[in-house]
């Protein structure tokens, strides 16, 4: 989730790459960097400075050479490689005189770089963007134009991007091309930009273009040329902007949180990306702990706090299933304060979005001190938690500024269900075609999260319909009640109502004497295992004159029978509903807490990183 910006034909190219990095730094700020070029130079600067990198950057800035009219710049969320200057970009090639940035991911980085290297390139940094700098300078070397040059060297990478490469062989041009990873044009008499984000420009360009999958532009001073990979001439899509700065910033949503929401598929995406090699085995790049060591786990606990606890929550059910360890699962603040055995063995996950929760911390470092590994899941590269565990996985759900936390969720659950099914495969506790179609369904629920975002209409008008609701109940059955939490903490957080997840066999325990007319029960009824169990919950609190909300998928036609209100979603495996049942929940907590005119992005009273006990 980076964020990317160039310039052709400007009088002020460096304040414009500077202004515009400044913009983008919601897109990740671990270092950021500025290529400038004229014939027969390139110039750069890097700075990696933690939240401070583009203020650094300018600081290093300050003594560069003028009369530039061209270049690009760079703020980065690390995904491959510490956030360190020497892996900030631009990332240059042998020759020093084309500079590349990249937002996105090369699959294929490690057996590109070995051919690179075994044919005399000379590598400078630890980051899968590098390989394209060099492999643009062999194709230069052929004689190609940057155009032609930057497009054969597309043809042999996997993954995503959205990159832009000058050469200052071929001074005052900007190659630019996408595949998932967002980009667009902008124009105005004599100067072309481009960047991943509208903000970046929004105040300079005229007009703006997107750019589609696969789609390389060559963009010069006097406009620009767009082609596919095979080079045939394409048109892009102009589009209508009418936003201001601060909408601009939030993709054009009203808050952080709703873009948040819409970037899940996103989310899930790249945290699957490049995790399986050809022969099926399931990798995790950053993960450094032995094979060996993790066949021979014989329990593993899992802790964390708030979201990312309901996260480790479903986790526990994949991994028991389909990996046969058993697991446990512990509040972080809890862990360290209880005496917790740690025998030969036992690996323990912290689970973190920030990685800088403090309770998450504290319990890793009792569980290291008592003799465990400990792996980290964490959305931030090189964060405390990262740094301090044995190893680390990193989901890669971008920044995330909205306290609520949303796209780190799925991007959680991804990310264990996959180290679940690691630990199958290492133990053999599945067989290879079973752990193939799993893998394969768990890619499938980004496109099924997608489908689930259209219907955002349906679930805000339930909503509305429940704004004078006072107490809410969330039910769910396995891998359900863990998404019935996170489902009433989001509702909390927001609009600041009474919302209790329960395991919807609990109820008859206690908690059905609250049940009477008023009170909102949803339930989460996606899993066709728990179907009829679940159906008969909702009838007992239905009896008792409760409102029943259900999350329900499209084939099922029961569920109106019970439900005065449904949540449809597509069908999925079980183990993955979770990723696809919390969207119409995150949905309706925000429609609710709109309704109420609370704000959005910072609720009352709470932190988006708890730093302290
Ligand atoms: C809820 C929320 C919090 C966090 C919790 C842990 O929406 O955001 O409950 O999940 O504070 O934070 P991390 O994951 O950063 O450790």
């Amino acid at each position: 989730m980076c964020g990317i910006i160039g310039v052709v034909g400007s009088s002020d190219t460096l304040s414009t790459l500077l202004e515009g990095l400044q913009r983008l730094e919601y897109r990740g700020y671990d270092s950021a960097g500025v290529a400038l070029v004229r014939p027969g130079q390139t110039w750069r600067a890097r700075a990696a400075d933690g939240t401070q990198s583009v203020a650094a950057l300018r600081l290093e800035c300050e003594h560069a050479p003028s009369g530039f009219s061209s270049g690009i710049g760079h703020t980065r969320w690390a995904t491959h490689g510490a956030p360190e200057a020497v892996n900030a970009h631009p990332h240059l090639d042998c020759s020093g005189n084309i500079a590349i940035i990249h937002n996105g991911i090369i699959e294929n980085h490690s057996e590109l770089q070995e051919q690179l290297e075994s044919r005399g390139h000379v590598f400078t940094s630890v980051t899968d963007s590098e390989v394209l700098a060099h492999l643009i300078e062999e194709e230069r070397a052929k004689g190609l134009e940057l155009i032609d040059a930057v497009r054969q060297s597309l043809l042999i990478v996997r993954g995503a991007f959205a990159l832009a490469v000058m050469d200052a062989n071929e001074p005052d041009v900007i190659v630019a091309a996408r595949r998932i990873s967002p980009l667009v044009v902008g124009t105005s008499p004599g100067v072309t930009y481009l960047a991943s984000d509208i903000p970046a420009i929004l105040d300079k360009a005229d007009v703006f273009y997107a750019v589609n999958d696969d789609e390389v532009v060559r963009l010069a001073p006097e406009g620009f040329r767009a082609v596919d990979l095979e080079g045939a001439p394409v048109r892009l899509h102009q589009l209508q902007i009418d936003w201001d700065l601060e909408t601009a910033e939030k993709g054009g949503y009203d808050d952080f949180m709703t873009k948040e929401i819409n970037e899940q598929p996103d989310a899930l995406r790249a945290t699957l990306l490049d995790r399986r090699h050809s022969d099926g085995t399931i990798t995790f790049d950053e993960l450094r702990i032995s094979d060996q060591e993790l066949r021979e786990v014989k329990r593993v606990v899992l802790v964390a706090a708030g979201t990312s606890h309901h996260a480790a929550q479903v986790a526990k059910y994949a991994i028991e299933r389909w990996a046969s360890v058993s697991v446990e699962v512990d509040i972080a603040s809890e862990y360290r304060y209880r005496d917790p055995i740690v025998e030969v063995g036992t690996l323990v996950i912290g689970v973190s979005q920030s990685g800088e929760t403090i309770d998450t911390i504290m319990a890793i470092r009792e569980a290291q001190r008592r003799g465990a590994r400990v792996v980290a899941i964490s959305n931030i590269v090189d964060s405390s938690l990262a740094r301090e565990a044995d190893a680390v996985i990193y989901t890669r759900a971008g920044l995330e500024v909205s306290v609520a936390s949303t796209k780190a969720f799925v991007a959680q659950v991804a990310a264990l269900e996959l180290f679940a099914l690691r630990l199958a495969q290492l133990r053999q506790t599945l067989a290879p075609s079973d752990i193939d179609a799993l893998f394969q369904g768990l890619n499938a629920v980004s496109a099924q999260v997608a489908k689930t975002l259209t219907r955002r209409g349906d679930y805000e008008s339930v909503a509305e319909q429940l704004l004078n609701t006072r107490d809410f109940f969330f039910l769910g059955r396995h891998v359900g009640f863990p998404t019935a939490l996170e489902g009433a903490l989001k509702l909390k957080e927001l609009s600041y109502l009474h919302a209790e997840g329960y395991p919807a066999g609990e109820l008859k325990h206690g908690p059905l004497a609250l049940i009477e007319p008023g009170v909102v029960v949803v339930a989460i009824t996606t899993d066709p295992n728990m179907h009829e169990k679940i159906l008969s919950n909702l009838a007992e609190v239905k009896a008792r004159g409760a409102t029943v909300v259900a999350v329900a998928t499209d084939d099922d036609e029961k569920i109106a029978a019970v439900a005065d209100f449904v949540f449809r979603v597509p069908a999925t495996e079980p183990m993955f509903t979770p990723m696809i049942d919390v969207v119409p929940l995150q949905i309706f907590a925000y429609a609710i807490a709109r309704g109420l005119k609370h704000e959005i992005d910072r609720p009352r009273n709470l932190a988006k990183t708890v730093t302290v006990e």
